[in-house]
């Protein structure tokens, strides 16, 4: 008896010192890579709490959120896509106008919290800040309807700061469907994506942002993995064959990401973890192993979703957990190369891809650089230098017929067809009129 205590003494004794061993392991690798998160809708809070008036509230000591700043020294919360994201009830209303203050918020958060959030906008920035201390604020916009169908908004979001978009949130834009359409709550409007959705992708390519595939149809997804020249992104998504939600990702698809060397970062909702309203950080997990197993370490990363959800794990209730999880993964046996990968090599990797297309392509201002890598690559693929200077900036816009309603005028469209065509059916009968006027005039 006095044996089994003592037994059973050393064996919780032996689990916890293991656990701490992975803990501090898990600490360690933090130091060493940059742990980077995929989406984070904190500056959604700041309008919802405080109309995004960011004097009312102190990020030291807010306590409403998922997020603040203490949870985020605890977590080595490295680098965070924030979401500027704004519902699809504003689509063909007020939707650039407050994305735009979303992007004000991330630059306004920055400036109020110099020592711990700094700036970001590219894979070096996200490693300068981490060498410093500071958590790299990169910005994603979540949802095309933020642009209204419009590459010259999507041109100054890049020019804002933004670094990737959400081809969809959880509506169809007039060039894309969103993931409703395959649960049968919405229909398809574009199969897919419609040839402006195409022409969006090639844009993206050419300026250097992330497409990000989350919230999109399983037919956008599979469209946009053969059209882009980059690798893409999942910025909080998880495993279908795990929770058979819609918003997951299919294994099939999972494959052609590895395939393209992109990206799926692991969204902690619990209805996308478990597809039930509980879940707890040993199923998030099992998304991990089964995304490793089907497709391999190197398209891994963590998307939380913090902030953005009503339901989160027991174990990973704000992002203070993030290294209780890398500590999970260690006990599963994860090695060094697998975790760093996890952590930020990944997403560092898929970034500096999608800089190095935008370089290629955008390569025809006469720059010194540019001409280097022109004439380099031209003596490579022959067919390079024609592809590049082909690229120029996409100038057509969307067809007017596509995106018709109330609150848009048509500046700078042709007067439409059905108008034109009732102006010249009139000039005809002006015409054949006076004709026939001066014929019966002749007449007499
Ligand atoms: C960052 O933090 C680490 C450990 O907390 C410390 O050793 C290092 O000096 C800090 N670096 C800077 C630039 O503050
Ligand atoms: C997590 O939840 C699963 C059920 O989905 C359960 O089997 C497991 O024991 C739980 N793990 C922890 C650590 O609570
Ligand atoms: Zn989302």
């Amino acid at each position: 008896m006095i044996w089994c205590v003592i037994l059973l003494n050393v064996l919780s004794g032996f689990i916890i010192c293991s656990a701490d061993i992975n803990k501090e392991k898990a600490l360690r690798l933090m130091r060493e890579t940059p742990l980077i998160d995929g989406h984070n809708d904190l500056p959604w809070q700041m309008r919802q709490l405080f109309n995004n008036e960011l004097e009312k509230m102190d990020l030291n000591t807010l306590e409403k959120t998922h997020t603040n700043i203490p949870k985020i020294k605890a977590g080595r919360l490295s680098a965070q896509f924030w979401a500027a994201y704004v519902p699809c009830e504003s689509q063909y209303k007020d939707a650039v106008m407050k994305t735009v203050e979303q992007i004000d918020v991330v630059h306004r958060l920055c400036h109020l919290y110099p020592n711990d959030l700094m700036f970001a906008t590219s894979s070096d920035d996200i490693l300068s800040a981490f060498k410093q201390n500071k958590t790299a604020s990169l910005i994603g916009v979540e949802g095309g309807h933020s642009i209204d169908s419009s590459l010259g908004t999507l041109r100054m979001f890049y020019n804002l700061g933004v670094r990737y978009l959400t081809l969809t949130h959880s509506c169809n834009t007039p060039w894309a469907d969103n993931w409703l359409v395959d649960t049968g709550k919405d229909t398809s409007e574009n199969n897919g994506l419609s040839d402006f959705g195409k022409e969006l992708i090639r844009e993206m390519n050419r300026l250097g942002m992330l497409i990000d595939l989350a919230h999109v149809s399983e037919k956008v997804m599979n469209l946009v993995l053969e059209l882009s020249i980059a690798p893409v992104i999942f910025s909080h998504s998880s495993a279908y064959e795990v929770c058979k939600s819609k918003r997951n990702v299919p294994d099939d698809v999972l494959k052609k990401v590895a395939l393209k060397k992109g990206i799926v970062m692991v969204n902690f909702y619990n209805d996308y973890v478990t597809c039930q309203k509980t879940a707890n950080l040993s199923n998030v997990a099992d998304h991990f192993d089964h995304i490793k197993k089907v497709a391999g370490h190197e398209i891994i990363g963590f998307g939380g979703d913090y902030d953005g959800v009503s339901r989160v794990p027991e174990g990973l209730e704000d992002v203070s957990k993030y290294p209780d999880l890398v500590a999970e993964l260690l006990r599963r046996g994860w090695t060094d190369t697998e975790v760093k990968a996890a952590l930020g090599d990944n997403l560092l990797r898929v970034f500096r891809e999608v800089e190095k297309v935008s370089m290629l392509t955008s390569c025809f201002s006469i720059t010194k650089h540019c001409h280097y890598f022109i004439h380099y690559f031209s003596l490579l693929i022959f067919e390079v230098r024609d592809s590049m200077t082909a690229i120029k900036p996409y100038e057509v816009p969307i067809p007017y017929a596509d995106v018709v309603n109330p609150c848009r005028t048509m500046y700078g469209y042709p007067p439409q067809d059905n108008a034109g065509s009732m102006i010249s059916l009139g000039l005809h009968l002006l015409l054949l009129t006076l004709l026939l006027h001066g014929t019966i005039l002749q007449l007499f």
